[in-house]
């Protein structure tokens, strides 16, 4: 294995038997088999390897015995503030986070979120925002206990029609 290899599969938290650590290439079509299986907004596959390509240190999987069991992957971005009015910020964004069925209600979510947002503070953002399904409830009180608060809801978001919420939260404090 090489260096690298090594450095991104180092694990950054642990939570129950389970590992948090970066992503690698290696782990794509892992990550993509468990958003297919838990949630209905997909992506290419160029899109997941894009981002990671991009944004390595904030795309996190969580794994035991060798197994992939959960994801979080977020975007750095700069532009208009969800929590000052007409401020701008380094934001990081959640743009998609998943544990699969079996493996919820174990923490897993919630050290997929705190490790992603220790990474966006190291990329010096500011804030973190998401958008969520209003219809999400186990999503949206996770987020709620690390802090996120609603900041506006989006009409017919999602192709299905129905709405979001988008949640923010102040980093670093
Ligand atoms: N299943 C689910 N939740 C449970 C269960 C269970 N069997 N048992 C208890 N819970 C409760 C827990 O009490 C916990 O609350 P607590 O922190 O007060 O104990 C809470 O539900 C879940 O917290 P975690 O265990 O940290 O989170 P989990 O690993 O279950 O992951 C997640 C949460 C990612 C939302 C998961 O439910 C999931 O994958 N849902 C489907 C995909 C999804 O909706 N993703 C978010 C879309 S929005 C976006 O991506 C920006
Ligand atoms: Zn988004």
């Amino acid at each position: 294995m090489s260096e690298f290899a090594d450095l991104q599969k180092a694990v950054v938290a642990r939570v129950g038997g389970y590992d948090i650590r970066r992503c690698d290439r290696e782990d794509i079509p892992s990550v993509i088999n468990t958003n297919m299986d838990t949630l209905p907004e997909h992506y290419s596959d160029y899109f997941y390897y894009e981002i990671l390509a991009e944004f390595p240190e904030t795309f996190l999987v969580a794994e035991i015995d060798g197994a992939l069991v959960g994801y979080v992957m977020c975007r750095i971005e700069y532009g208009f503030s969800h929590l000052k009015r007409l401020g701008l910020a380094r934001k990081g964004h959640v743009v998609s986070i998943a544990v699969k069925p079996e493996h919820r209600g174990k923490g897993i979510g919630t050290a997929l979120m705190r490790a992603s947002q220790d990474a966006m503070v190291a990329k010096t953002a500011t804030e973190s925002y998401l958008e969520v399904r209003v219809t999400n409830s186990e999503a949206i009180a996770l987020y709620q206990r690390l802090g996120y608060a609603v900041s506006s809801r989006l009409e017919a978001y999602y192709k299905d029609g129905e709405a979001a919420l988008v949640m923010a939260a102040k980093l670093g404090q």
